[in-house]
């Protein structure tokens, strides 16, 4: 299945997508990256990878809707057959995201719905949970919301801060991501009345997982 991923910045998830389909094994491989910032530092990790990256500056549209017209055709000149967001930091028009429908991914650094928008780790340590995550999603309009692929449970220390638990969360991420491209590339995750079944993983008998406060 040919991705295209759209980044704005650092590029880690891009960097653990283009990781993945090294491997000849994987039903994937990366079409194109587009980041919307000409300073992203993942522009460079795709170019030392050998992946086609193209930026396409929000800032040089009239609109929205022009800007993402631009997202849609490059991403259609390159055959793209699955979006992956990996830390897109523009909000989608609906007419973008529904040309896209249950062919475009998003990871979100918490356990969705809890904890949306942005400064997430902020907020989750703000909040004094014991367990975050990440969630890999398919886009809907609204922002972080949308069918579950795949979600990672994580822990929070008590000594955690922002810098801790974003390294924390950003290992997991750079696992799940990988893992919900693949189900979804197979064919084994699919959308059944905006809730996503996986083929082929039996219904799971464990029992809860107690995390306790760690102070
Ligand atoms: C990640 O935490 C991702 O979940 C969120 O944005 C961040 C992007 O990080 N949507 P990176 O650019 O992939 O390193």
């Amino acid at each position: 299945m040919k991705l295209g991923i759209l980044f704005s910045g650092r590029g880690t998830n891009l960097n653990a997508l283009i990781d993945a389909c090294k491997d000849d094994k994987y039903p994937a491989e990366i079409a194109i990256a587009i980041s919307n910032n000409p300073n992203a530092e993942g522009i460079a990790i795709a170019e030392a990878a050998g992946i086609p990256v193209q930026v396409i500056n929000h800032k040089e549209f009239e609109d929205r809707d022009t800007f993402d017209a631009a997202l849609d055709s490059t991403l259609k000149e390159a055959g793209v057959e699955l979006v992956c967001n990996a830390g897109f930091m523009r909000i989608l028009t609906s007419g973008f995201v529904k040309n896209w429908h249950n062919r475009q991914l998003n990871i979100h650094p918490s356990l969705l719905p809890a904890f949306k928008g942005l400064h997430v780790h902020d907020r989750v340590l703000e909040s004094g949970v014991r367990l975050t995550g990440a969630t890999v999603h398919f886009v809907r309009d609204e922002m972080d919301e949308g069918p579950i692929v795949a979600q990672v449970a994580v822990p929070v220390n008590a000594d955690d801060t922002v810098e801790t638990l974003t390294a924390r969360v950003l290992e997991a991420e750079h696992q799940i991501y990988p893992m919900a491209v693949r189900l979804v590339a197979e064919g084994k995750a699919r959308v059944q009345g905006e809730r996503v079944t996986i083929q082929g993983m039996p219904d799971s008998k464990t029992g809860p997982l107690f995390v306790p406060a760690l102070s």
